[in-house]
C-alpha cells in the first residue's frame, strides 16, 4: 500500500513538471535559461559527489578491514577530504557568482513595469521613462519578447515574492522597499506566475499571467489599453454599467471614463481583455464574473470584496455582461 501511495505521487510530481506554462524546466528567456543550466550543473554535480559518499561510506562499513587499508591513509584523507572539497566548492562558488552576474546586466531596459503585491493579487503599473504611471493593470503582465523588462517590485501589506519560473528566479516583495529586476522572454507565449512567500489565507490563489507578445502586437495592445472603457451600446450592458455604478462596486474599483474612481481593489478598465480574474483563479467569463461577485467571500475567503449575495439574478449577469465586455 505505502509503494502504491508513493509510487502514485512520484508519478503525479512527474507530470507536473510536464506544465510548460509555470516551469523552470521550461526555460521562456535568457535568464531563465541561465537559471535552468546553473540548477542542473548543481544538481548532477551535487549527485555525483553524494553518490562517491555512498561509495566510500558503504566500503568503510561492509568491506573486511584488511581490504580497505588504502581509507586510513593520511594522503587519502588530505585530497579527498580536504582539497577536493575546497576545489569544488570554489568552482562553483566562481561559476555562480558568474552566472548571477549576467542576470544583472547594466544598460537601459526597453520597458519598466511595477508591480505591486497586495493580499492577494498584484497591482501592475507600467511605468514611462520618467517612472510616471502610464497605465494601471492588474494580475496580468503583457511585455514585449526579445527585450530586457525591467520589474520594480513592491509590497502594499505583507511579504510576497514575486515568481515566473518559466521567465526568471523568484524576487520578494518587501513593504517599505522597493526591489528590481529584470528578465525577458525570447518568443511570445503566456507564462504563469506564482506567489512564492507564503502571505495568508489564500496565498495559494496569488498567481498572475506574464503575455510576452511581438513587439508590434505588445505596442497595439498596449495603444488600445490605454483607451478608456468601450460606452456600452446594447440594453444588457447599459444596465449591467447603471448597475455596476448604483451598487458601490466605484467605491473600490476603477473603470476609467466612469464615475467608478476606488483604488482600493483591481482596475477594471479592461478586465475583460485579461485572461483570469481573481488573481489566475478563474478564466474571465460571464459566468465566472457573476459568482465572484455574488460570492467571492466563498471563492476566495478573507479577500477585501464582499460578496454581493443582494443582487437578481438577471442583475448579476447584467453586471457581469458588462465587466465581460470592457475589452
Ligand atoms: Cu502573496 Cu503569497
Amino acid at each position: 500500500m505505502v509503494f502504491r501511495v508513493t509510487l502514485v505521487l512520484i508519478v503525479l510530481s512527474l507530470l507536473s513538471g510536464c506544465n510548460t506554462q509555470q516551469s523552470a524546466f521550461h526555460p521562456g528567456g535568457p535568464h531563465a535559461d541561465r537559471v535552468e543550466t546553473l540548477s542542473w550543473v548543481l544538481f548532477i554535480g551535487g549527485g555525483l559527489i553524494f553518490l562517491l559518499v555512498i561509495v566510500l561510506t558503504a566500503i568503510a562499513m561492509f568491506v573486511a578491514p584488511e581490504r580497505r587499508q588504502w581509507m586510513t591513509n593520511r594522503r587519502f584523507i588530505i585530497w579527498l577530504g580536504i582539497v577536493f572539497p575546497v576545489i569544488t566548492l570554489t568552482a562553483l562558488l566562481v561559476y555562480g557568482f558568474t552566472v548571477a552576474r549576467h542576470l544583472v546586466r547594466p544598460g537601459s531596459p526597453a520597458l519598466r513595469i511595477e508591480v505591486v503585491g497586495e493580499m492577494w493579487w498584484w497591482r501592475v503599473h507600467y511605468l514611462d521613462a520618467q517612472g510616471t504611471q502610464r497605465l494601471v493593470s492588474a494580475n496580468e503582465i503583457r511585455i514585449p519578447t526579445g527585450q530586457p523588462i525591467e520589474f520594480v517590485l513592491k509590497a502594499e501589506d505583507v511579504i510576497h515574492s514575486f515568481w515566473v519560473p518559466s521567465l526568471a528566479g523568484k524576487l520578494d516583495m518587501i513593504p517599505g522597499r522597493t526591489n528590481v529586476y529584470r528578465f525577458a522572454a525570447d518568443r511570445p507565449g503566456i507564462y504563469r506566475g506564482q506567489c512564492a512567500e507564503y502571505c495568508g489565507d489564500q496565498h495559494a490563489l496569488m498567481a498572475f499571467y506574464v503575455v510576452a507578445m511581438e513587439p508590434n502586437d505588445f505596442e497595439a495592445w498596449y495603444a488600445a489599453q490605454v483607451q478608456p472603457a468601450a460606452e456600452p451600446m446594447v440594453t444588457q450592458l447599459i444596465q449591467g454599467k447603471e448597475l455596476f455604478l448604483q451598487n458601490g462596486c466605484g467605491a473600490c474599483h476603477v473603470v476609467r471614463g466612469t464615475p467608478a474612481n476606488g483604488i482600493l481593489g483591481p482596475d477594471l478598465t479592461h478586465v475583460g481583455s485579461r485572461l483570469s480574474i481573481a488573481a489566475g483563479t478563474y478564466p474571465t467569463n460571464v459566468g465566472t464574473l457573476a459568482g465572484w461577485i455574488s460570492s467571492s467571500q466563498h471563492l476566495k475567503p478573507g479577500n477585501l470584496m464582499p460578496s454581493f449575495g443582494n443582487l437578481r439574478g438577471e442583475e448579476l449577469r447584467a453586471i457581469a455582461a458588462y465587466l465581460e465586455s470592457l475589452k
